[in-house]
């Protein structure tokens, strides 16, 4: 008994301990001190983007250093690896969102966050000294994706593009889906990329099964409407099946258990198997798990063109027919951005590589003086993932605090007398030095439906795989770690706690 009553006070204690430590963090990530003002002595530093690249230049940026400027058409940082569960509702949207305001106003000196799209960014190099990036506000974008779709009014100030000066620049813009110019894909498809993205692909899940549920449909339009076709057997592509394959069993067959049967998934692949950049094993294990959940894998196979009720596939036989479906979704890849092709066609001698801005050892834009690139907008020879734009994201952040150290001696240095006192000064700007950016693979992860997840993991220099129920666990508790701030990891954990007890929401408005 006297064990019980020391259980009961420990538990108690410790569950006190735990609500005080969580409500302390919750209030201060909620409420930030005063932060120090622009200071005009100090240089700008203005940052393209809100992803992955320039959310971790942001946390790791010791702001004191600089006037930063963060722009960016999105005002949040959109946690990637979980849109495909927020497209069937296994998520809330906002909960794998984090406003850049949440990160900026609690760093030490003011940071400015404006809400817009770069047009153009003016580069200098050493014979043209501008250097300007012309903005267009873009409020269509911003209704969008705040208000719901049925409210379609605009709010515009009086003033709706400007032009802001820097004096080093951090490009993360990002990259967009390609589509190879394959024609009906942007009017019919849906994409996997951004928060509306999903979203949209929600909507148009329901809208086919509500379809398909109308009283007198025939059979074949039933089949048709409940065909999902998914174009690209990368990460993307399969995780967004395992998510479909979940939604169908976990709560359609419930809600619609006259349609469940009938709702088809297809991955169509154009190499000879999915998931190229994962190992063999786990390549097979991705394919039977599909394969026991119905899922129809088709490889060697090509999407031609996207019409409004169908998809024309070329087989490995080379033969072209057309396949009745309700929705396509396209996860074929990544292509540059306009403004990236702009900006590399302004320096055409350095910048050849059409897959994105070519950058040295430094992450610095190959012939520009004072503009960093980092993340999926780059060309280099690691994958356009996550890790790689957040590694780099912190390494600038590194690099910012030495070029601040240098910035500031070699200012002493112009104002130093000759003698001891600069050469002294010149040993330190010596010492200064920038090393490479070395990146550290930290392993691929993918969630392949049925609460099953693969990994391939670098332990003790040795390639580790693993796929099942554990990795799935696995894969949820590196996420929930690798959120940003505690409010999302709470978030996300309750959203999965909500569907293990009520399932995904099938109402749409
Ligand atoms: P992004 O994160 O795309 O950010 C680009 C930013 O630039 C955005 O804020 C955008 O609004 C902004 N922007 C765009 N145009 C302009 C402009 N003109 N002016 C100013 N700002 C602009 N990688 C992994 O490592 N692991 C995963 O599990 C994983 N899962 C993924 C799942 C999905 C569905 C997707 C689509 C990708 C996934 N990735 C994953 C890849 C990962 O999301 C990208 O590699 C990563 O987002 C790249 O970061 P980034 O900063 O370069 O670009
Ligand atoms: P991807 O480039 O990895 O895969 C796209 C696939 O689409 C390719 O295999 C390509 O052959 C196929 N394809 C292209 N055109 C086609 C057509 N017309 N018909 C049929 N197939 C076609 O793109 P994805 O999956 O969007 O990933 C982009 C990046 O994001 C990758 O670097 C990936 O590693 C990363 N990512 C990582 C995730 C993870 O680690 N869990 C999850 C999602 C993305």
């Amino acid at each position: 008994r006297h064990f019980l009553q020391t259980l009961g006070r420990v538990t108690l204690v410790t569950i006190i301990g735990a609500s005080a430590t969580f409500y302390y963090i919750a209030q201060k990530e909620r409420h930030p001190g005063p932060q120090l003002p622009f200071d005009p002595s100090k240089k700008t530093l203005v940052i393209l983007g809100s992803g992955w690249g320039a959310t971790s230049l942001l946390k790791g940026l010791d702001t004191s250093d600089y006037n930063t400027i963060v722009v960016s058409p999105k005002n949040f940082f959109l946690f990637t690896p979980l849109l495909p569960s927020v497209a069937v509702g296994t998520l809330n949207a906002r909960s794998i969102l984090q406003p850049t305001r949440y990160v900026t106003r609690h760093k030490s000196r003011q940071v400015l966050v404006i809400e817009a799209e770069a047009k153009e960014v003016d580069v200098r190099n050493l014979t043209y000294l501008a250097s300007n990036i012309k903005l267009l506000y873009n409020v269509s974008r911003l209704t969008k994706l705040l208000r719901s779709q049925a409210n379609d009014s605009e709010i515009q100030g009086q003033i709706s593009s400007t032009t802001i000066p820097y004096d080093y620049l951090v490009y993360a813009v990002g990259a967009e889906t390609q589509t190879f110019g394959i024609p009906g894909v942007r009017e019919h498809a849906c994409f996997m990329k951004e928060l509306h993205d999903a979203e949209k692909m929600q909507r148009r899940f329901l809208d086919c099964v509500e379809s398909a549920a109308f009283p007198g449909q025939s059979d074949e339009e039933k089949d048709r409407l409940l065909h999902m076709v998914v174009v690209g057997g990368g990460p993307t592509g399969i995780e967004l099946s395992g998510e479909l394959r979940d939604f169908l069993e976990e709560d359609l067959k419930s809600w619609y258990p006259e349609l469940a049967s009938r709702i088809r998934i297809t991955l169509v692949e154009a190499l000879p198997s999915v998931l190229p950049s994962f190992s063999k094993e786990l390549i097979a294990y991705t394919e039977r798990t599909f394969k026991e959940s119905d899922i129809d894998i088709l490889t060697k196979t090509m999407v031609k063109k996207v019409n409004e009720k169908s998809v024309l596939l070329k087989g490995p036989d080379g033969v072209e027919r057309e396949v009745p479906c309700g929705m396509v979704v396209w996860a074929a890849g990544n292509t540059a951005r306009q403004i990236s092709r702009d900006l590399m066609a302004k320096l055409p001698e350095d910048q050849t590589n059409k897959r994105g801005i070519a950058v040295d050892d430094y992450l610095r834009m190959k012939g520009a003086r004072d503009i960093f690139a980092v993340g999926d907008c780059t060309a280099s020879s690691y994958a356009p993932t996550a890790q790689v734009a957040s590694q780099q994201g912190s390494y600038l952040a590194r690099v910012f605090k030495l070029i601040a150290k240098k910035d500031k001696l070699e200012a002493d240095l112009a104002h130093a007398e000759t003698g001891e006192g600069a050469e002294k000064l010149k040993k330190q700007v010596d010492k200064v030095k920038f090393k490479p950016f070395h990146y550290s693979h930290q392993g691929s992860l993918a969630y392949i439906g049925s609460d099953k997840a693969i990994a391939d993991l670098p332990i003790f220099g040795r390639e580790w795989t693993s796929g099942g129920v554990a990795t799935f666990m696995f894969w949820r508790s590196a996420y929930l770690s690798t959120l940003f701030s505690l409010r999302n990891r709470s978030l996300v954990a309750g959203d999965w706690i909500r569907v293990k007890l009520w399932g995904r929401d099938v109402s749409r408005d």
